[in-house]
């Protein structure tokens, strides 16, 4: 595998990954870093940049970025990101691998297949049961740390190739799951005909990422960043999996990371849809999710986002208040270089995640401290990048509120509360 340095540069096409249909542009958010990668002073001079820009495919209705960033840029030994970070997180794994254990691995010998095991959050409940597993992982510390829980991972990406390799030796999978990963992978053809090599005929493969309809309804534009390439909806995923003779049978609406939506996907006639499924197309369809213009209008309550921002920390600093950023997530690098936030504006960014500890924020060089630095004193606002953790957050940091604290928010819009 090339290393990060030794990976080509980004690459610009305007044609869809899914279908080789037309992509339309429709939000540029300019020049921006990798958004996970946290540097050190020396790592400034040779800093990666990319522009980012979406679209939507004129044929099957896929959101996606226009450019796309190498994988092994953002997916290598040093990955920062640890899925264990958040308590809501963790319940929310574990209640889907007990799901997942009462139901598709309910039966002799069960398999399950996990693509982005990251630091093993959901495979360890899967192991602690004696089911037979596997995650794919290709950023190495995040899965030496699956690992150490002893859960059985693949330091690789899935792909076509890796996935038929695992058919091989372990047979198919009763399930494959992936949270946050599969809206990440460009290369989708290769993705699922992976999945269809390796799927039982009677398998599932479901998976779980930022939903297109929350995303446009809140006007959350910071899920858009190199890793988040696609965008996904009920009808695009529906047209997306049935090119490769797989079905949309499910979809639920989930809370977690700003709204998803969880999609089951079959083999074509394996399972009847559920109600749900038509339901959620119809809302889409209600929304606008397809048409450019609804994209258009997104693009448009983004850029006032940005300037209502701008504005306001503009006027607390001049007014001599301190702001803090709470939580360096790959989010806040689209909203801190979209809008122009640098030191000048927000004076550090505290983080739970000892491996962005003592670093600068992509691109836009704030240091990184611990959680701890948050009340040490507390500052007058704090600048909630982590917006979609709010309740866990809210509710161990009573104190700053009591402490005359205000919390500024730019999701739905800019508020300060
Ligand atoms: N599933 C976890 C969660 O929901 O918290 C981790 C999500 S994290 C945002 C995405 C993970 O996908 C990273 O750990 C990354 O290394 C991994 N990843 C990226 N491309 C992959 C691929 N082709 N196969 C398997 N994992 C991949
Ligand atoms: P995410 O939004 O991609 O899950 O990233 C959340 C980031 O926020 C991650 O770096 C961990 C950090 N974090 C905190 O600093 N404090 C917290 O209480 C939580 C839940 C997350
Ligand atoms: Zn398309």
């Amino acid at each position: 595998m090339p290393t990060a340095d030794s990976a080509p540069p980004a690459s610009t096409t305007t044609t869809c990954q899914v279908c080789d249909g037309s992509v339309e542009e429709f939000l540029d958010l300019g020049r921006q870093p990798l958004s996970d990668a946290f540097l050190t002073e020396r790592d400034v001079p040779e800093e990666f940049f990319y522009r980012l820009a979406v679209g939507v495919c004129h044929s099957c209705t896929m959101v996606q970025l226009v450019e796309q960033v190498p994988r092994e840029r953002m997916f290598h030994e040093d990955y920062p990101y640890y899925s264990s970070g958040s308590s809501v997180m963790r319940a929310h794994f574990e209640e889907t691998a007990r799901g997942f254990l009462a139901t598709a691995l309910a039966k002799p010998d069960p398999f399950m297949v996990e693509i982005g095991s990251n630091d093993g959050v959901l495979l360890k409940t899967i192991r602690a049961a004696g089911v037979r597993h596997l995650g794919f992982e290709p950023s190495g510390k995040v899965a030496a740390a699956a690992m150490e829980h002893g859960v059985r991972v693949l330091n690789e990406f899935f792909d076509a190739g890796t996935a038929a390799r695992v058919r091989a030796d372990d047979g198919p999978a009763d399930a494959i799951f992936a949270a946050n990963t599969i809206c990440h992978i460009p290369y989708m053809r290769s993705i699922l005909e992976g999945v269809d090599t390796l799927l039982a005929p009677d398998g599932v493969f479901v998976f779980e990422d930022p939903y297109l309809g929350d995303i446009v309804a809140k006007t959350s534009f910071d899920q858009i960043y190199d890793e988040h390439f696609f965008f996904f909806t009920a009808r695009s995923v529906r047209a997306m999996v049935a090119r490769f003779g797989l079905e949309l049978v499910d979809v639920e609406r989930i809370p977690v990371h700003g709204g998803e939506v969880r999609y089951t996907i079959a083999r074509a006639g394996a399972r009847t849809p559920s109600d749900a499924v038509a339901e959620l197309i119809a809302a889409e369809e209600a929304q606008g999710l397809a048409d450019p213009a609804t994209l258009r209008r997104f693009a448009d309550a983004t850029a006032r986002i940005r300037d209502d921002l701008r504005a306001l920390l503009q006027r607390l600093r001049d007014e001599g208040h301190e702001v803090v950023g709470y939580g360096a997530t790959a989010k806040s690098a689209t909203v801190t270089n979209f809008c122009g936030i640098g030191t000048d504006l927000v004076s550090f960014v505290c983080d739970t995640t000892p491996a962005k500890q003592g670093r600068l924020t992509p691109g836009t060089h704030i240091p990184v401290r611990p959680a701890a630095a948050f009340a040490d004193p507390y500052p007058a606002y704090a600048l909630l990048f982590a917006w979609n953790h709010a309740d866990e957050i809210m509710a161990k940091e009573q104190g700053f509120r009591e402490a005359g604290g205000k919390w500024i928010r730019y999701v739905p819009h800019v508020h300060v509360s």
